[in-house]
């Protein structure tokens, strides 16, 4: 049958993932189908945009982005942090040119108004005698403020006024989240300037291979355990330890080194702040952790190792941001507990640097498979061929025990966690189903 437009494509493809585990390829190229995403995904969702840390003074800013939306988050005199957005209230200019930087105000480029790091416009070149006493009063025109919240260290945005709280919208994802950011009671820090760089794949496959594609290890990244990057025994190291779904996050663990080669000396502040279920799923040894929390914001916990010393743990967080249907700018966040000694900071940097970021060694592995995926589902035929995600669909039954929220598969190798992220997509992207 011959499908005709966005939204009936759209229809056809739920119909067919929900009714069969069936997902049609066109999602990962056609560009109205992303016109639909930026519209009912990106200017409705809460989107991660920077950790506390990286503006730890009054006047500290960074420039960061949902999809093309451009966002000064700043901390003011007061310590409070605000979302700007990054356009100039008199002809639309961006009034923030810099990446990052600290300033207790930001003047415009193209004519001088001035805004003060709240937002407020605080200057207007010849004001009187252009506007006259009565034209233009300052007050009515600040940059325009975005909603900004906050889950421990992480700043997420809203641009919809009408979305519900991010409390609300992660709902029970926090169990999950906890194990990532509750590592140390000092808190963790963001070291260095996140790692970007534009890619020629659609988003979605970073969302989807982050939130349950284990099955992949054992293949795409056979040769680095065999080098002897990973500190595995084997590349099949991902088949065991259960998948878990909540909410907008989904993720699987693996039961590896203790507590991914977390630093001695943080493993008793790390349970004494966390809950007894989350003691039950460590004691089942499950330690390296991938997910995502829905749309594009992905995390991995992991032992890394650098050849010839010691596994050490690594944390990276990081945002597919779109750039267009076949297009993203990949941000790659590391972050380390703020009280670990400072050798083992750098331990644990050097591992991240060696499997993520630009030249990570798994990072390479893993985007020529989703570049080359984006190629090949631009073409004409393949907007219809339907790609498989059944995998666990027809022997794998839920956990009884699992202690967490949320329901929890037994095995990493299945589907779980990619069909909820599919799932959860197509009721954001029909119009039908919200
Ligand atoms: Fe900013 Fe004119 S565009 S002052
Ligand atoms: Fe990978």
């Amino acid at each position: 049958q011959r499908v005709q437009g966005p939204e009936e494509y759209l229809a056809a493809a739920q119909e067919k993932f929900l009714q069969r585990a069936y997902l049609l390829a066109g999602l990962f190229s056609d560009p109205e189908i992303f016109r639909l995403e930026k519209e009912r995904i990106y200017a409705r969702a809460w989107h991660f945009v920077a950790h506390e840390s990286e503006i730890p003074r009054p006047g500290d800013y960074v420039v960061r982005y949902v999809a093309d939306d451009p966002l000064i988050i700043v901390r003011t005199e007061s310590g409070e942090i605000r979302a700007l957005y990054n356009m100039c209230r008199h002809r639309g200019m961006q009034v923030c040119r810099a990446e990052a930087g600290n300033a207790a105000f930001f003047r415009c480029p193209y004519h001088g108004w001035t805004y003060k790091n709240t937002g407020e416009l605080i200057g207007v070149p010849f004001h009187r005698e252009v506007y006259g006493t009565e034209g233009l009063q300052r007050g009515e025109w600040p940059l325009i403020s975005v909603r900004l919240e906050s889950y421990e260290g992480l700043l997420f945005v809203n641009l919809d006024p009408e979305a519900v709280p991010l409390r609300e919208y992660l709902g029970e994802a926090t169990f999950y989240l906890d194990f990532y950011l509750k590592k140390s009671t000092a808190g963790l820090e963001v070291r260095g300037a996140p790692d970007r760089w534009i890619f020629p794949a659609n988003w979605k496959l970073g969302a989807d291979n982050f939130i349950g594609d284990a099955y992949h290890t054992a293949f795409t990244h056979r040769s680095t355990v065999e080098v002897g990057i990973l500190p595995v025994p084997d590349a099949n190291f991902h088949k065991d330890g259960p998948q878990a779904i909540v909410g907008p996050w989904a993720g699987g663990y693996v039961p590896n080194l203790p507590y991914a080669a977390l630093y001695p000396h943080l493993i008793g502040a790390m349970r004494a702040n966390l809950t007894p279920a989350h003691h039950a799923i460590m004691d089942h040894d499950l330690w390296q952790s991938h997910s995502t929390l829905f749309p594009n914001l992905s995390f991995l916990n992991a032992p890394g190792i650098m050849p010839g010393t010691p596994p050490v743990a690594y944390f990276t967080i990081r945002v597919w941001r779109p750039l267009g249907p076949d297009r993203m700018e990949i941000w790659s966040w590391y972050l380390v507990e703020r009280d670990a000694p400072e050798e083992w900071k750098e331990a644990s940097y050097r591992a991240y640097v060696l499997q993520f970021g630009t030249s990570g060694t798994l990072e390479q592995d893993d985007t020529e498979n989703w570049s080359s995926i984006t190629k090949v589902a631009k073409g004409q035929l393949a907007r219809t061929i339907p790609l498989n995600y059944r995998m666990g669909l027809d022997h794998l039954q839920p956990l009884t025990d699992w202690p967490g929220p949320g329901q929890a598969y037994p095995v990493d190798y299945t589907e779980y966690a990619q069909r909820h992220f599919w799932t959860t997509y197509f009721e954001w992207m029909c119009s039908n189903s919200r």
